[in-house]
């Protein structure tokens, strides 16, 4: 017997593995294509290795699925959506050196210093940072320049010294610091990671041109699903295994570092976490039925074992 479906059937419940797995290879080729080999060759192989050795794509994804909720289309936010993964990597590969936190491996691989060398890896970062900009101001398509302009500068002070940098340089002043307060740990979290974060979803809605009301909405959830994907990467550099990590477990308790369960213990920063993504996911709910992939990426960040 043949089943059809009646056209008032209700409709199937979301599934973020579909979901990802229909934007993850679109953002894996866009990434591939905005940077190719030219000469100097070693330039390009470095910010490729990174660049492409994988990684959950949060950011781009965050971008993608808030231009498509206000109503916008993809070629809008890919290339803003592919600069956050440049920027993010810039981070990482300035994060993983011997002068910051000196670590060997990330997504699975040698850390580029190790491959590349640390000058290579400081200009790869540089490199890619730099890049992202030109690439957003170059290649976004059908969106006003004004609101082009204003994602250029809000990404800018997203990645500077009042967002990503801010919190890197409190991080390092604070190791090994036992008078950090939470009040500075969380200063830490919600910039050197909540920043970009928050940029990655406010920017997609930006984009597509939702109004400021919208985008004040999604700043209260971006700025939950910040600090809550910080302690959840504090639980697991103690709870989870390098493998599972595809970087160096434990690295935290070791360079005394000011984390949420060096504050609260893991059961106590897990449920911090958890509270936050209640209220993010509370916070979209004036949004509709299209949040949906909002509410299920919330639920993700705090479920995730890597
Ligand atoms: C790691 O970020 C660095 C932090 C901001 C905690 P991710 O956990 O998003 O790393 P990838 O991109 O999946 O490798
Ligand atoms: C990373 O924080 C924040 C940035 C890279 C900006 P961590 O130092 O905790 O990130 P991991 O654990 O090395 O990925
Ligand atoms: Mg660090
Ligand atoms: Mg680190
Ligand atoms: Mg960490």
């Amino acid at each position: 017997m043949v089943m059809t479906q009646s056209t008032d059937s209700p409709p199937s419940p979301f599934n973020l593995k579909t979901y990802l797995g229909d934007r993850q290879p679109r953002i894996e080729a866009a990434l591939d294509a905005a940077v190719t080999l030219a000469y100097p060759e070693t330039i390009y192989e470095a910010m490729r290795y990174s660049l492409l050795a994988g990684g959950k794509r949060l950011r781009p994804i965050l971008c993608l699925a808030t231009c498509d909720l206000m109503g916008g289309h993809e070629a809008q936010a890919m290339p803003t959506a592919c600069a956050l993964e440049m920027i993010h990597t810039m981070s990482l590969i300035h994060d993983d050196l011997p002068a910051m936190d000196n670590d060997d491996y990330r997504r699975g691989k040698l850390t580029n210093h190790k491959v590349y060398g640390e000058d290579v890896a400081i200009l790869a970062g540089d490199a890619l940072l730099t890049y992202a900009f030109e690439h957003i101001a170059r290649h976004t398509q059908a969106v006003p320049a004004d609101r082009v302009l204003r994602v250029v500068a809000d990404l800018a002070r997203a990645v500077g010294a009042e967002g990503l940098v801010g919190g890197q340089i409190v991080d390092l002043a604070s190791e090994g610091d036992d008078s950090v307060t939470v009040e500075t740990l969380n200063y830490i979290h919600t910039h050197k990671t909540g920043a970009l974060l928050e940029i990655s979803v406010t920017s997609g809605a930006i984009l597509a041109g939702a109004d400021d009301g919208a985008v004040a909405t999604l700043s209260g959830y971006a700025r939950r699903i910040g600090l809550a994907f910080q302690i959840v990467d504090d639980v697991l550099d103690i709870t989870a295994t390098s493998e599972e990590l595809g970087k160096s477990a434990g690295k935290d308790l070791q360079a005394q570092k000011a984390t949420y369960p060096s504050f609260w213990g893991i059961e106590e920063s897990r449920r911090q976490a958890q509270q936050l993504v209640d209220e993010a996911k509370a916070a979209v709910q004036p949004l509709g039925a299209g949040s949906e992939p909002l509410l299920a990426l919330a639920d993700y960040i705090v479920a995730r074992t890597h």
